[in-house]
């Protein structure tokens, strides 16, 4: 393999340069020419690449967000933006893909790889922790510690005026972060779209709370909640818990995504884009680099779509023992 592509798809997560890194310097190692796409999809469909050399990916590995600009690509989904996209890196001599991404990321590689036989392996980068065949993907570390740092603020803030607080995270349909960060944190409770809680065992907690004297809480509520969002949530306990109980809601939205990539991310994010690499090199095709026990391993992408990856479901008991 001469020429290959990388690309990073999907919500941006802190690491992700790191990754591009990792590949870019591998690649010049390796002898192999590496191009840059940008925007994801968006940039395969529009040709807008450019050659990278070991210079272009000075000064990334500790930053945010990632060079190459993402995107989410409705044109990819379709049989002629695909056309477009295969065109173009037939065009420059493209023989092989690096994807840098979440799940859609590599729906659209394993579709446009049956249909056009590019190889690609891709590498994780997700701050929700949701992908099958790897312990940990890129940016979830830095995102929960980026959670944390707020959750210990408000609990600053709430203890002080004797509040409950809901405390939204990211995770569309992942409670990953939740958990984390609300074991971390100290939550009372946690609420996570793979496990329903129903309102009365929020109002349960909340008046056991206070018949121990407890005057502030915190419940974090993962976005893709069954019950709604922090906000929906606070709502249906309004009605619920003392009227005067006094209920704030916050929600930490995108602060999720940007900022420093932690130390374990950036390290993850370089063994997972020279282990994409060098899968690709050795022949690996239609599979997501991951790391399992710390050892690197390949699962086919159709696996990591389809396969869930279930929650440590012990670690919501023990957030129940530990906040009596
Ligand atoms: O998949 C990562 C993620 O941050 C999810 O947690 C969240 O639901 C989604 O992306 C938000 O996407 P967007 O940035 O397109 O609003």
């Amino acid at each position: 393999m001469k020429r290959i592509g990388v690309f990073t798809s999907g919500g941006d997560a802190p690491g992700m340069n790191a990754c591009i890194r990792a590949v870019v310097r591998g690649a010049c190692y390796h002898g192999i020419e590496v191009f840059g796409i940008r925007r994801g999809y968006s940039g395969m469909i529009a040709g807008d690449v450019y050659k990278m050399e070991s210079h272009s990916v000075s000064n990334i590995v500790q930053r945010g967000g990632t060079i190459l600009k993402s995107a989410r690509s409705k044109e990819f989904m379709t049989p002629e933006g695909r056309k477009k996209a295969y065109d173009n890196l037939q065009a420059l001599g493209i023989e092989g893909l690096i994807a840098i991404g979440g799940n859609g990321t590599f729906t659209g590689a394993m579709i446009f790889g049956n249909e056009y036989g590019i190889p690609t392996v891709g590498a994780p980068g997700t701050i929700d922790n949701d992908l099958y065949g790897t312990d940990y993907t890129i940016g979830f570390d830095t995102a929960v510690n980026t959670a944390l740092d707020a959750i210990d603020r408000i609990r600053d803030t709430a203890s002080s005026h004797d509040r409950i607080f809901f405390i939204e995270v990211m995770g569309r349909d992942s409670g990953y972060i939740a958990i984390q960060s609300g074991i971390a944190g100290g939550a009372e409770l946690v609420m996570v779209p793979e496990v329903l809680t129903p309102i009365s065992q929020v109002v349960e907690t909340l008046k056991q709370g206070w018949s121990r004297s407890k005057s502030s809480s915190i419940i974090i509520v993962a976005e893709g909640d069954e019950e709604g969002s922090a906000q929906e949530v606070a709502d249906k306990i309004k009605v619920q818990v003392d009227e005067n109980a006094d209920i704030r809601v916050t929600t930490l939205g995108h602060t999720q995504r940007g900022g420093t990539p932690s130390a374990y991310d950036r390290i993850l994010a370089s063994r997972l884009g020279l282990g994409a690499l060098e899968g690709l090199i050795a022949g690996q095709k239609n599979v997501m680099a991951g790391i399992i026990n710390n050892e690197l391993v390949y699962t086919p992408f159709e696996d990591t779509i389809r396969l869930p990856k279930p929650i440590n479901e012990d670690l919501l008991r023990m957030v129940k023992i530990l906040s009596v």
